[in-house]
């Protein structure tokens, strides 16, 4: 029986107390205390196993029982995945609105229904007729894809008993409520909870669950950072809404590699996915202008040429101002501070921009040697050479140290028509090839020599 008893749960973190806050000790965040009932005795038996499972069991035998993965079929979505949706598994797919959640896990729903694979994809946001019409735009329909309009999860769970497909989709997880809690869909408590039921209900039948979530304003899925814990595997859709390009990373894989990631598209007939992803970002590139280099970045497993701009221009004020658009503002700063002291290039009267273009973010040091001739280009108005290709992360004395897989970049870079590469110094023996010249470098000075053949 539910007691009447309240707590007051954090709306931003799920931090909960018997008593109101006006400041959240966890978050920091003002005024984000909501009162929620607890239910005794339910949510904290929930069982997710079934009873025969547990069981002490010898892990030679575990361990040779294969887990049969149902494959998708679109590759970058498996290969983020470690192979397939294992059967019986939350997974947690979070993004922005309007990224394309919707999109990819309607076109793996109309996959699976065309390989006769059961899917029931439930939205809590949109009309089953709104579905079907993206259904058409993605390419058509299926007998084995099953759509429902639906927020209450007592009647989705029954639905989805009745209909027992292979996998459960449900759009989104906000949206939907329980009705033995009071609160309103997508509070803290509402989200745990039905999470928290559609785990237990994918660990009983060995459904496999895919939710959708959204991300806050700072990035979290749900709000609550619970959630991430509760489910097998987060998935983040990340993208510039200006661009077409789309990013699917694993967070958290209990199946499989978290360096996987999976690079699509957004066109007129849904996601594509772009298979080799090294040239995608070199369209139409000046390479006549001062400020502008080309450095090879990791994205994933697999490596992503990228254009790295920067601009040096006198400035108007006082205070020179430094501005980072896909890199980080602090790194910048800091190759800014290298660059004046060690190469005595005076950035005091100008203001200083490095933008990596296509919309993309780059957060690997491997792209500090990039920003540093970037804005070594810019600053003594030099172009750099197109066929020219750098990585490597720059340390505080200058020095250019080793970053991972310098011969996946350097393969790729090869293929991309570059041929002449300046890399750290230290990188492992590389096949040589007479066309190709590769430059090890130790320090900055000794790069910007190479790149800028002085
Ligand atoms: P959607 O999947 O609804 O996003 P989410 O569920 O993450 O909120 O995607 C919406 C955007 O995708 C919308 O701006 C239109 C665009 N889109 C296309 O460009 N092509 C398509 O075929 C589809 C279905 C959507
Ligand atoms: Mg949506």
């Amino acid at each position: 029986m539910a007691k009447n008893k309240t707590n007051f749960v954090c709306q931003n973190c799920g931090y909960s107390t018997a008593k109101w806050l006006g400041r959240c000790p966890e978050c920091g965040g003002w005024e984000t205390f909501c009162e929620e009932p607890v239910i005794d005795g339910q949510a904290k038996n929930i069982r997710t196993f079934s009873k025969e499972k547990i069981k002490p069991k010898n892990i030679i035998d575990v361990a040779q029982s294969k887990v049969e993965r149902m494959v998708t079929g679109i590759r970058e979505f498996d290969r983020v995945l470690g192979g397939g949706i294992v059967p019986g598994s939350l997974i947690l797919l979070g993004g922005t609105p309007g990224i394309g959640k919707s999109t990819i896990l309607l076109d793996v729903g109309l996959r699976f229904g065309q390989k006769r694979v059961k899917t029931l994809y439930v939205s809590g946001e949109e009309s089953e007729e709104q579905t079907a019409m993206r259904a058409v735009r993605l390419g058509g329909g299926s007998n084995d894809l099953l759509i429902m309009t639906a927020t209450d999860l007592d009647i989705i769970l029954d639905q989805a008993k009745a209909v027992n497909p292979k996998l459960l989709i449900i759009d989104s997880i906000q949206t939907m409520y329980n009705a033995e809690l009071a609160t309103a869909a997508g509070s803290v408590g509402q989200v745990r909870e039905c999470t928290a039921k559609l785990l237990q209900f994918a660990k009983a039948t060995g459904v496999a669950v895919l939710l959708i979530g959204h991300v806050t304003k700072d990035g979290n899925i749900a709000g609550p950072r619970l959630l991430e814990h509760m489910v097998d595997v987060v998935l983040q859709f990340e993208g510039d809404r200006s661009y077409s390009f789309r990013i699917l990373r694993a967070l958290k894989n209990r199946f499989g590699s978290t360096n996987e990631s999976g690079i699509f598209s957004m066109e007129a007939g849904g996601l594509k996915e772009v298979s080799n992803p090294a040239g995608l970002f070199l369209e139409d590139r000046d390479s006549a202008a001062a400020g502008s280099i080309i450095g090879a970045c990791m994205e994933g497993n697999r490596p992503i040429m990228v254009e790295f701009q920067a601009l040096v221009a006198k400035t108007p004020y006082g205070m020179p101002r430094r501005t980072a658009v896909g890199f980080d503002y602090n790194r910048v700063n800091m190759l800014l501070a290298i660059l004046e002291r060690r190469h005595g290039m005076d950035f005091g009267v100008y203001d200083a921009y490095v933008n990596v273009v296509g919309g993309i973010k780059i957060t690997e040091p491997a792209a500090d040697l990039a920003v540093a001739a970037a804005l070594v280009s810019s600053f003594r108005n030099r172009p750099v050479a197109k066929e020219i290709l750098v990585f490597g992360e720059v340390g505080l004395t200058g020095e250019v140290r080793r970053v991972n897989a310098p011969e996946k970049r350097i393969t790729d870079g090869i293929n991309l028509g570059f041929n002449k590469f300046i890399i750290p110094d230290g990188s492992f023996p590389l096949k040589k090839d007479k066309n190709i010249e590769i430059i090890k470098v130790k320090t900055l000075n000794h790069a910007l020599q190479a790149i800028f053949e002085q």
